[in-house]
């Protein structure tokens, strides 16, 4: 299922939302789990690692847009982001920083979280991002709030054009999923 939404954010610039929803995978795996041996549950094999991952085309993604897919019940935020967005995260010094760590579990460890740190190694434009707010849990808005990143209007959480929070409840930057790359155009999540 896919659905598009354009929407005029402060910036200026013209944004489209994809949503894809990775139906039936999650539920595959909660059968086979049961069905299986305690030792089989410890030791998944390669069929069941295969679809706790997704893999998505971002080759038509273009800058300035975004696209929300579906991951394991959680929504990845995945943003081309214009020069004007990575420069002004980059511009931000990391003293005002609310969260000083990146939350890039593909880094491994407690980096800082500079810009470079949170957007995708090689592309520094493409940001992905777990689309649930570090607060209580609510989905963020894109291109929105003080930071001209995201928004969560559930108690007013304001993340900036590289996702960490800079305003409001939350205590966290918005985390970052595992993933890679099979090609330049695709992703693969978890
Ligand atoms: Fe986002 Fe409370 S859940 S601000």
């Amino acid at each position: 299922m896919a659905t598009t939404e354009h929407t005029d954010n402060p910036h200026g610039t013209t944004r489209r939302d994809f949503l894809f929803i990775a139906t039936g995978a999650v539920g595959a795996v909660g059968v086979g789990a049961v069905a299986w041996p305690f030792i089989d549950q410890m030791n998944p094999d390669a069929s069941t690692q295969a679809l706790a991952s997704i893999e998505v085309d971002i080759g038509s993604l273009a800058t300035g847009e975004s696209m929300t897919v579906m991951w394991r019940g959680r929504p990845i935020f995945i943003r081309r982001r214009t020069e004007t967005e990575v420069q002004e995260a980059k511009d931000t010094p990391l003293s005002e920083l609310r969260d000083p760590v990146a939350r890039n579990p593909n880094l491994g460890g407690e980096e800082p979280a500079t810009d470079v740190n949170r957007a995708a190694e090689g592309q520094e434009d493409l940001l992905v991002m777990i689309g649930i707010c570090t607060h209580l849990g609510c989905v963020p808005l894109g291109q929105q709030g003080d930071y001209g990143g995201w928004f969560c209007p559930c108690h007013g959480s304001h993340y900036d054009t590289a996702g960490r929070i800079r305003k409001g409840p939350a205590p966290m930057n918005l985390e970052i999923p595992p993933y890679t790359f099979a090609s330049e155009s695709t992703l693969v999540i978890g």
